[in-house]
């Protein structure tokens, strides 16, 4: 288990490349679009939230000459997530899908280059590797709270798989308290729930986490059975 494989550099620029392939992906597979956004939508807030919150102050506080360019990323998010937006309002088999996704990737390509080559040089160069292995411990475990409150969101807007009724009322509970921008305001993980069991049905997106974190490969293309399946026995497959 490599220390630098935890590091908040090596696991937001992973996040970036990530990205990068759901948007390959997005581009030539149409039916599986809807399911890639959702992929991707949930990656990208929770991604941008963490680091928002974490990461950019220890940037503007270590590395001060750098607070301008904090501030511009961020409104780079908002305008991210403002094309994310759209684009999971438009059809995915239309001409126009294929504009807002062109736009999105151009947005999302710019951000990625600058935080690449300015701010995250310079968060490394500010701080050792011990404080980032730590933030990277923070980020991780902030970016799992949002893309869980993602979920309980998607699961309040969307007609829910069949479910225990107790795990229902415990979603239900959770998703109650999460918005997709102000998710981070949700009082409790989904899991937490009050009343809720012990154990929960984890979610396609908490399935495909774990799998990436795994790094099981052709996850993208599985369903949640087949996640399951593979993150069970922690085992990597191809
Ligand atoms: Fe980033
Ligand atoms: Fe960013």
């Amino acid at each position: 288990m490599a220390a630098t494989g935890t590091d908040a550099i090596t696991l937001i620029t992973r996040d970036h490349r990530e990205m990068e392939r759901l948007f390959e992906e997005m581009r030539t597979d149409v039916e599986r679009r809807p399911e890639l956004v959702r992929t991707l939508g949930a990656m990208l807030i929770a991604h941008s939230r963490a680091e928002e919150e974490h990461v950019y102050p220890e940037v503007a506080k270590a590395a001060p000459q750098e607070a301008d360019e904090v501030e511009h990323s961020k409104e780079e998010h908002e305008e991210a997530e403002r094309i994310l937006h759209q684009l999971e309002q438009t059809d995915p088999a239309s001409d126009e899908f294929e504009s807002v996704l062109d736009e999105l990737v151009g947005a999302v390509e710019h951000h990625v280059q600058e935080e690449e080559s300015e701010v995250l040089p310079a968060l490394a160069e500010a701080v050792g590797q011990k404080r980032l292995r730590e933030l990277g411990k923070i980020f991780k475990e902030r970016r799992a709270q949002e893309m869980t409150a993602y979920e309980a969101e998607s699961t309040r807007l969307t007609p829910a798989p069949r479910q225990s009724e107790e795990t229902a009322r415990g979603r239900r509970t959770s998703a109650a308290g999460s918005g997709r921008k102000g998710s981070t305001r949700q009082k409790e993980p989904a899991g937490s729930a009050k009343g809720a069991p012990a154990q929960r049905e984890p979610s396609r997106d908490e399935l495909y986490e774990k799998a990436r974190e795994l790094g099981v490969e052709g996850r993208s293309k599985m369903t949640k059975d087949e996640l399951a399946a593979a993150v069970s026995g922690g085992r990597r497959r191809r």
